[in-house]
């Protein structure tokens, strides 16, 4: 039986409590399901850095190269200077491990959970490939004369057509998989690509990369949306979509949007993969400080990211059971909503869905 090395990052704010949650549904499941695992915990995060004053070394990216997958609660800390933290241990999780994309599903599991009036189940459930790597998160520009009348501040869009083709890539291979998944009487596969190539000319390198990859995936319908306009279609017929790929910015923001979506940052989960490396899974939320330490913060993101990490190690019962047992707390309406209003505690969130996996009597909140 193989075992999984996993790293884990509680990070700050909220990041431990939800971590613990997802822990504990990974314990479980492994349980039941029989798979051995080993957690190696590693303490990077706004408040190692006021302690101790590190930031992620060279030395823990070469270590989690060996690792099989990280788990990553949330980073962000309100003393420290904004983003530093972020860019240091999320950004450098992604560009340190060449996670090329950053697949964020949205998927509705009950419609009293969503904003969208008549919208449920079966009109939300797509995946958004973000690209992860480049774009204008590749820290390449700076500033000029800060704080200055004459200041000047420059950053640079960087789009390789390696970097463009591999996302798009990915995307395809989601789109046949997700169709395999629907069956025979399901709809057909899409992509769609989202880019804003009318007024940003060189996005085009993007519709090149839809074209050339589409050519290996004859069943794949393809599409094509202006960032400004696929947030319209997003609200107005979220069912159009099936798999969507994008850019490093606009697939941090129309994500948000997707998690509203699905009922909010409380469920919302995120893989940041790179096929056949170590790879990293967090909810997509961040450290909400305010939150923190008072148990309000919901858990589900952090679960439905070990969920995404156990299919990605090959463990997809595992990962289904887990997409099962908090489907069904939320179709139910045992869990009615996400995040403070639901008046669950954190971890007795958590524990609903350690019992519904074993199929034992739920606990009251
Ligand atoms: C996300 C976050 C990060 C991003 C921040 C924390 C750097 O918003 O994962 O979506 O911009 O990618
Ligand atoms: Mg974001």
């Amino acid at each position: 039986m193989k075992k999984h090395t996993i790293g884990v990052i509680p990070g700050d704010g909220i990041g431990p409590e939800v971590a613990d949650e997802g822990l504990k549904v990974l314990s479980a499941v492994a349980e039941l399901e029989g798979f051995d695992y080993e957690l190696v915990e590693y303490p990077y995060s706004g408040q190692h850095y006021l302690d101790t004053g590190e930031l992620v070394p060279d030395s823990a990216i070469e270590e989690w190269k060996g690792l099989d997958a990280i788990f990553l609660g949330a980073i962000g800390h309100p003393d420290v200077e904004p983003g530093l933290v972020e860019r240091s241990v999320i950004l450098g999780l992604r560009f340190g491990l060449d996670l090329y994309v950053n697949l964020r599903p949205i998927k509705l599991y009950s419609e009293n959970l969503g904003p969208l009036k008549g919208k449920g189940p079966d009109d939300i459930d797509f995946a958004v490939v973000r690209e992860n790597t480049e774009g204008l998160y590749a820290q390449i520009g700076g500033a000029l004369r800060e704080n200055t009348e004459d200041e000047v501040a420059l950053v640079n869009g960087i789009y390789t057509w390696k970097g463009c083709e591999r996302a798009v890539r990915y995307a395809f291979e989601l789109a046949r998989k997700r169709a395999e998944q629907r069956g025979a009487d399901g709809r057909a596969p899409r992509v769609t690509l989202v880019d804003k190539s009318n007024a940003i000319r060189p996005h085009a390198i993007w519709l090149r990369a839809l074209e050339a990859v589409s050519k290996d995936f004859p069943e794949v319908e393809t599409d094509h949306q202006y960032v400004d306009a696929a947030c319209m279609w997003m609200i107005k017929d979220p069912d159009w979509f099936d798999v969507v790929v994008t850019t490093n910015l606009f697939g941090d923001i129309i994500t948000d949007l997707g998690a509203m979506l699905q009922g909010g940052m409380g469920i919302a989960a995120s893989g940041n993969i790179h096929p056949g490396k170590t790879s990293m899974f967090e909810p997509i939320h961040g450290s909400a400080p305010r939150h923190a330490g008072k148990k309000v913060a919901s858990p589900m993101g952090a679960i439905m990211a070990v969920g995404m990490m156990l299919d990605y190690l090959g463990e997809e019962k595992a990962a289904q059971r887990i997409d099962e047992a908090a489907g069904r707390l939320l179709q139910d309406g045992t869990i009615p909503s996400l995040g403070s209003r639901s008046g669950i505690p954190t971890d007795v969130m958590g524990d609903m869905v350690v019992a519904a996996l074993r199929g034992e009597a739920i606990p009251d909140p």
